[in-house]
């Protein structure tokens, strides 16, 4: 409950070229970047996410698009609307999280503090809010 989730606007250099967006480490987010991915191709309708990690930070951008992330930190949900490319959500460890609502074409983007490890992360929420209710 000390790191809550919250949208972190993006440093954006925009000239007759085009715009051009940033993220740095020690500057817009607080971890150094272990691994990236993005999703795409969302079928209409589909939710993605349903899980949480015990240790793992993370910046999502909607690069393209539109989705709005759910997240539970086992005490309070809070719903954020990812709709622009020059902002990111910060969501930090113990927080359970649902990403729904993916408008056609949309690509996300993950910037992510820890390697894969399928270990670190809960895909039972009842684990998660166990331990989420215990460690605050
Ligand atoms: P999944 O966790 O279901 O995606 P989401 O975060 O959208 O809920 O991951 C989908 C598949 O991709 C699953 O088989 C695990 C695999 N995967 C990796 O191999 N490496 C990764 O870094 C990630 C995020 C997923």
């Amino acid at each position: 409950r000390t790191d809550p989730c919250r949208i972190v606007e993006l440093p954006e250099y925009t000239d007759p070229r085009g715009t051009l967006t940033v993220v740095e480490c020690g500057s817009e987010i607080d971890f150094d970047i272990k691994r990236a991915y993005h999703i795409r191709d969302v079928p209409d309708g589909r939710r993605r996410g349903a899980h949480g990690h015990r240790r793992l930070r993370q910046l999502i951008i909607a690069v393209h698009g539109s989705f709005e992330v759910i997240v539970d930190d086992g005490f309070e949900r809070d719903r954020f609307l990812l709709d622009d490319p020059g902002r990111g959500l910060y969501v930090g460890p113990m927080i359970w999280r649902d990403m729904v609502g993916f408008a056609p074409g949309t690509v996300g983007l993950w910037l992510v503090s820890e390697p894969y490890d399928e270990a670190e992360y809960y895909r039972d929420y009842d684990a998660f809010l166990h331990d989420a209710r215990a460690a605050s």
